[in-house]
């Protein structure tokens, strides 16, 4: 059974390119998504398909209309969907979100524009995701980081080696990785990946990914059990001496 995913924007167009290139295209063919793209306009109101109206209280924009959004949900909600918000007051996304979202029949995506939603969407709604602390003009694009983020997941979708890989250091940063040519502007890539020893390939790959971490985002390890090697590991990066 595919992954089955519906988007609400009033920009069809914004979304459907991307879903169309690339690996999301391939994981549709294979069955493995479907995603349908649907105008929010087709349950406006009126002759002029109103989606949003002023906000009470005054102040600047329009915001999306809660009767709107109600109706369109009533079409496409089962009793297996998950409807997800994208709204920069959600909970951020990061990848064990998109791991449990990969493990849903049927998303529903509601991309707001202008100044937001009703606020009695929100009830509507199962989630409400941010993708990171900024503002976009719209959630069309969230909406794509969070399509694309969960389908490479599904299962068949990507090569199982390279999800393989991701759990392997799950929540630290990747490791270097290089290629031909084996020397380029006087820097040689690291020997002991050209060793063809597997198991200290696989140990130089772990102790890189800990020292990335450690170097830019030291916030991953906190919080995180490390196994008995990676401890190991961890403790000598820290006591080497520090680059200049
Ligand atoms: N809409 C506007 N900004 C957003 C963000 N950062 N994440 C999700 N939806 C948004």
């Amino acid at each position: 059974m595919p992954l089955e995913i519906d988007v609400l924007t009033l920009f069809p167009p914004m979304v459907e390119g991307p879903i169309r290139e690339s690996i999301p295209a391939r994981i549709q063919e294979q069955g493995l998504a479907a995603i349908r793209v649907h105008d929010l306009r087709r349950w406006g109101l009126g002759r002029h398909r109103t989606v949003d109206d002023y906000t009470y209280g005054g102040g600047a924009g329009m915001v999306l209309r809660a009767d709107v959004v109600a109706a369109a949900l009533a079409d496409l909600r089962r009793p297996d969907s998950v409807v997800i918000l994208l709204d920069p007051a959600g909970e951020v996304f990061r990848q064990s979100v998109a791991h449990a979202l990969a493990g849903s029949s049927h998303l529903v995506f509601l991309c707001p524009r202008y100044e937001g939603v009703d606020d009695r969407v929100r009830a509507m709604c199962d989630r409400e995701i941010s993708i990171g602390d900024y503002v976009l003009t719209g959630g069309e694009l969230a909406a794509l980081v969070v399509i694309d983020a969960v389908i490479r997941l599904l299962p068949g979708a990507i090569d199982d080696a390279s999800t393989a890989e991701e759990s392997f250091a799950a929540g630290l940063l990747e490791y270097p990785q290089y290629t031909r040519p084996a020397e380029f502007d006087g820097v040689s890539v690291p020997h002991v990946l050209v060793s063809g020893h597997h198991e200290q390939v696989r140990q130089w790959r772990l102790r890189e990914s800990l020292r990335r971490t450690l170097e830019r985002r030291p916030d991953l390890l906190e919080g995180r059990a490390l196994t008995k090697e990676e401890a190991k590991l961890l403790a000598e990066v820290r006591s080497e001496p520090r680059d200049p």
